[in-house]
This record gives C-alpha cells, sequence and structure tokens, in this order.
C-alpha cells in the first residue's frame, strides 16, 4: 500500500497506538481533510483544561463565574445550527429496503461521491482532534469502541464529558481491536492565514449526518451541534449500533435506565423509551415523593441503552454513554432536584441565556432575571420576551455534564456487567386517547405498544408542534435499518428468551400527558410518577391489581398508592378512561403506520391490531 500524501504534515501519532489498520485510516482522513494539524487526545483533565482554554480564546466559549458556577461554560451555537437535522440524516445500506420507509436512504457509492468533494480539504486550517471513546464501560463485554476524527475542539470536549475518552482506550483495543470510525467536519475550511470569523463555524447550507451500516462508519458534515457531532451519541450508540445489535443478537435502544429499591432492600431495573424531551432525563432521576419514605430511584442512564442476553436468559443493560447532554428548558428544582444538583460544577451549557452576574439562566429554570444576553448574543429583559416573544435561551438548549455529578447515579452505572433488567416502560406526549398506564399481557401485545407509539412534537423534537407523530420504540429518527426488521428482532429475541425458559421483562405503556377539558395536565408527574412505578413492580411480583380492558392492564384507582398525593378517582378517571371511538380512530393510525411498513411488517404484530379491534368491538 502507498503512504496516502500527508503534504508534509506529521501524524503525530502517540506511541502508545499501536493498531496498524486505525493510524493508516487516521492517514488517509489527513490525507482527505487536510487539517492543518493533528491532536490525539488522552482524554486527560489537563487537556480539557487545555482545550476549554482554547475554546474561551476563540470566544466559543465563555467562562461562567467561577464563584457560581466552577469550572463552567456557555456556548452559544450559530443560530442555523441548534438541533439534529433529521432531514439531512442518511442510512447508507446496499439496499434501500434495508433502510427502510422510515430513513432517508441514498446508495453508498452514490453518497460517497457526494460526501468525496465535500470531504477533500474540510479542516484546511484548522485541527483534526483524533477522539478515542468507548461506549460503555471500557472493556465490558457489553461495550464496543469508536474513534471520532473531528474538526471541532467543542466536539472533543463534550466528547470527554458523555464518553469514557481517552488513551486507555487504546490499550483496549490493542493491535487489532475493532472500532467504529467516525469522521466529524464543521464544514467551514479556512483559507491559508484566514481567520474564523465567528465563534460557532459550521456550514450554513450543507449538512450530511451519514450512516454506513454495513461497513459500519458515520461521517458527519457541516453542523457542530448534538447529536449531529457527538457522533458516540445517536449515530454510533443507536444507528449504527442497532444494526449491529441485529446481526448479533442484542438491543440498542433510545431508553434510559434506573434502578429502584423498595424499603425491603429489594432492586429492580427499568428500561424506559420515550421520544425526544419527552422528560427522560426527569424519569431517571425521579424522587420519590411524600408517601413513598424508604424507596429509592436511581440512575444508570438517561438516554441510550444497550441491552445484551446472558445464558440465565435475562437481559442486561449498560448505559453506553457517560454523561448526560440534556435539554435545559424547563428543568428547575421542582421538575428535577437532582439535574439541578448535577448542574453546579463542570457543565458545558450550549444556548442558554448568561446573566449578568456570570452565570445562566433559562425558561423554567425559576425566577426570571431582570436582564440577560439571550442565546443570540441579545440584549434580553423579561419586558422584550412579553413585547417580541423572545427566549432567552433557545427551546433545545442542553447542558452537558458528566453522570458522576449526579447526586442519584446508581452504584452500578459503570459496571462492566450491566443490570439486568425488569421491566421495559415505552410512553409518548398524548394529550388524549392514551391512558396513564397500562400493562402489556404478553411480550407480543408489549412490542405492538411500542411498535404503534405515538408523540406530540415539541420544539426540541422537531416539526409543527403538537402534532402526533407515530414514533416506534422513540427510534424513528434512530433505527438504523428497516423498521418492520427492528419489530421483527424484538418479536424474536422475546421468543428465544422464552424458548430458554426465562421470565421476560414485563412491558408497560405510559402517559404523563393527558390534559382535561381545559387543555391542562391533569396528572401532576415528576415524582408522582413513582406511584405508577411502584405499580408497576407490584405487577411484576404478582401482587399489584388491574382492570384488563382492550388494550391490555390498568390499575383501577384503589390500585395505585396514593399517601402523600391529592388526586380524586375523577381525576384519575380522566387519565384513564378507554375512549372507545378515539381508540378506532387511533388504531386507524395504527393502520396507516402499518400500511407504510408493510414490507416485513410481523405477521404478529398485524394479528395483535386485529386481537384488539376484536375486543374494542366486543
Ligand atoms: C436527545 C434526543 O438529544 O433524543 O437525546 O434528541
Ligand atoms: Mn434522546
Amino acid at each position: 500500500m502507498n503512504a496516502p500524501s500527508l503534504h508534509g504534515l506529521s501524524l503525530n501519532t502517540p506511541s502508545y497506538v499501536k493498531h496498524p489498520k486505525l493510524i493508516a485510516w487516521v492517514a488517509d482522513m489527513v490525507a482527505l481533510c487536510k487539517p492543518a494539524q493533528v491532536v490525539w487526545c488522552d482524554g486527560s483533565d489537563a487537556e480539557y483544561q487545555r482545550l476549554c482554554e482554547q475554546l474561551e480564546q476563540a470566544g466559543t466559549f465563555k467562562r461562567l463565574n467561577p464563584a457560581k458556577r466552577p469550572n463552567s461554560f456557555l456556548a452559544c451555537s450559530d443560530p442555523s445550527d441548534v438541533a439534529r437535522v433529521e432531514d439531512r440524516t442518511f442510512i447508507c445500506s446496499e439496499k434501500a429496503e434495508d433502510a427502510g420507509p422510515t430513513n432517508n436512504w441514498k446508495a453508498p457509492a452514490e453518497m460517497r461521491a457526494t460526501l468525496q468533494p465535500l470531504f477533500d480539504g474540510c479542516m484546511a486550517g484548522r485541527t483534526m482532534y483524533v477522539v478515542p471513546f468507548s461506549m460503555g464501560p471500557l472493556g465490558s463485554p457489553i461495550a464496543h469502541i469508536g474513534i471520532e476524527l473531528s474538526d471541532s475542539a467543542y466536539v472533543a470536549v463534550n466528547m470527554k464529558l458523555m464518553t469514557r475518552m481517552g488513551r486507555a482506550v487504546f490499550d483496549v483495543l490493542g493491535t487489532d481491536g475493532e472500532f467504529v470510525p467516525c469522521v466529524h467536519t464543521v464544514g467551514a475550511p479556512l483559507a491559508a492565514g484566514e481567520k474564523d470569523q465567528t465563534s460557532w463555524p459550521c456550514n450554513p447550507t450543507t449538512k450530511y449526518i451519514v450512516h454506513y451500516p454495513e461497513t459500519r462508519e458515520i461521517w458527519s458534515y457541516g453542523s457542530g451541534y448534538g447529536g449531529n457531532a457527538l457522533l458516540g451519541k445517536k449515530c454510533f450508540a443507536l444507528r449504527i449500533a442497532s444494526t449491529m445489535g441485529k446481526q448479533q443478537g442484542w438491543l440498542a435502544e433510545h431508553m434510559l435506565i434506573l434502578g429502584v429499591t423498595n424499603p425491603q432492600g429489594k432492586k429492580y431495573h427499568v428500561a424506559a423509551a420515550f421520544p425526544s424531551a419527552c422528560g427522560k432525563t426527569n424519569f431517571a432521576m425521579l424522587i420519590p415523593p411524600k408517601g413513598f419514605e424508604g424507596w429509592k430511584v436511581t440512575t444508570i442512564g438517561d438516554d441510550i441503552a444497550w441491552i445484551k442476553p446472558r445464558a440465565d436468559g435475562r437481559l442486561y443493560a449498560i448505559n453506553p454513554e457517560a454523561g448526560y447532554f440534556g435539554v435545559a428548558p424547563g428543568t428547575n428544582s421542582l421538575t428535577n432536584p437532582n439535574c439541578m444538583d448535577s448542574l453546579h460544577r463542570d457543565v458545558i451549557f450550549t444556548n442558554v441565556a448568561l446573566t449578568d452576574d456570570g452565570d445562566v439562566w433559562w425558561e423554567g429554570m425559576g425566577d426570571a432575571p431582570a436582564h440577560a444576553i439571550d442565546w443570540q448574543g441579545k440584549e434580553w429583559t423579561p419586558q422584550i420576551a412579553k413585547e417580541t416573544g423572545a427566549k432567552a435561551a433557545h427551546p433545545n438548549a442542553r447542558f452537558t455534564v458528566a453522570a458522576t455529578n449526579n447526586p442519584a447515579l446508581d452504584s452500578a452505572w459503570d459496571d462492566p456487567a450491566g443490570v439486568p433488567i425488569d421491566a421495559f416502560i415505552f410512553g409518548g406526549r398524548r394529550s388524549t386517547t392514551v391512558p396513564l398506564v397500562t400493562e402489556a399481557r404478553n411480550w407480543t401485545e408489549g412490542v405492538y405498544m411500542a411498535a404503534t407509539m405515538g408523540s406530540e412534537t415539541t420544539a426540541a423534537a422537531f416539526g409543527a408542534q403538537g402534532v402526533v407523530r407515530r414514533d416506534p420504540f422513540a427510534m424513528l429518527p434512530f433505527a438504523g435499518y428497516n423498521m418492520s426488521d427492528y419489530f421483527q428482532h424484538w418479536l424474536d429475541l422475546g421468543a428465544k428468551l422464552q424458548a430458554s425458559g426465562a421470565k421476560l421483562p414485563g412491558i408497560f405503556c405510559v402517559n404523563w400527558f393527558r390534559k382535561d377539558a381545559n387543555g391542562k395536565f391533569v396528572w401532576p408527574g415528576f415524582g408522582e410518577n413513582m406511584r405508577v412505578l411502584q405499580w408497576m413492580i407490584g405487577r411484576l411480583e404478582g401482587q399489584a391489581q388491574g382492570q384488563e380492558h382492550a388494550i391490555g392492564v390498568t390499575p383501577r384507582f384503589e390500585d395505585l398508592h396514593w399517601t402523600g398525593l391529592d388526586f380524586t378517582a375523577e381525576q384519575y378517571q380522566t387519565v384513564t378512561s378507554i375512549d372507545k371511538a378515539a381508540w378506532k380512530d387511533e388504531l386507524a393510525l395504527h393502520e396507516d403506520l402499518f400500511k407504510q411498513l408493510a414490507h416485513h411488517l410481523p405477521t404478529e404484530l398485524i394479528k395483535t391490531k386485529a386481537a384488539i379491534e376484536r375486543r374494542l368491538a366486543a
């Protein structure tokens, strides 16, 4: 093989990197992207501080008041680069049918031909950071490794908080370990001698978030924000990992993982899937309310779960991430006290407002400051907000923080063996129709519930606000392959576990978001969701009662524990009633989804739908 031309540039490969294929790939990418220099990240604290200082000098980071938020920074993005770009996200499998109708697809050769000229010289004038990371505890049998090449120091420091990043990854990789190659560029090359005119370089017109599932590669162009740029998260841990899981018999899911311990000290583990911006981080950090003395909820993960079956027939889950990239607006000491406590120090905030005393503020955090600088750098006062509707923080503003900042962190969060899953929860944001909680009577019914899940869109999750979009398993933007094949994979895994004689996890569907006739939320949510969690555990133990209906099993008012909460039977009726007419309309929407997903749609799901229809008609 000829060595690629590096234009006299040194690769600077550290002596501890002993993986010829990896080094050759970096050399190829350097030859293509033509950065001004290459820096291999070692993941040390000193490196983190150095990069943060560099970002400060470049104007990307503003250091917050150390007396208020030690070692914390605010970054404000280009207004055109504020969220994931689903319409620019592609699954480039060889066959279109393997990406399926819910993904944007292009043939790999065609996409490579498009990307080649874009990546040629894309890092000119910039530094290429080589970011080694492990998704999951280093060396865990459930974990996998990625290497991200990025021309963004913001990405490098976020990856330090969000993943197990650094030199130890190379020890795990050795000379020939497997890794997922991830290439990221902000798509804003600099001409010789040119300096950035902006503190958030990105490409305002061209963005591509590209996955090649067969060769397990990720190529991201043009955006510096969140899931578009931190490639370990949605791109690797969900889209690429879901395809790996399909091939290898495991699951990569858009799920939080929590531990719940009862007053007797018995511990359960629950994995829960909710679409983006439905309060996953809040649920993962739930504090049991009054009436639940002696109960404890602990966080293993807030966004993604990798779940593998073991010889004992149980499913074991790890959080592949090591930090939280959570939505700030709406987070406060009532909705999520543990989260607020996680944010006292060592945080990167993106697109929130800067207060006059050098701290941060966002809508829904608490009392508004009299004056602030909004996320776009403009003057902001409550009066301006009233007159113009200007938001101090972007609705999709984020915090990045290491999991170790979380006071409710589970002692097993970093256990390479993972935790055994007792129940799965699926939930969307629905103002009508879907009851507070429903237990599936069996695995197939649970898969049906998850597959047909819908959620009303919010600002963070794109699209017109308040429109119900079907979001199967909360994986619509994240499944790396054909959604119907994904359903089949879940059904096959359940059948395999059942055949081994194991007790399958329970499956529950929840909806915290039903509204009354005045358009007000009825269920108090947040910590009070503990009441529903406790009922689920009671069901797992065969102790709690419920009422069977057309869709599954829902607790009656008297089946939940109400001490500490004033909630009437009438209110309960508002959040649990089954409106048969509304459910007929709902099933018509399931039918639309099934038509869209007809290719390879498992017949069990069609049969389950027919059974629900029969029960509704009875
Ligand atoms: C997220 C998302 O950022 O789901 O977690 O969009
Ligand atoms: Mn998410």
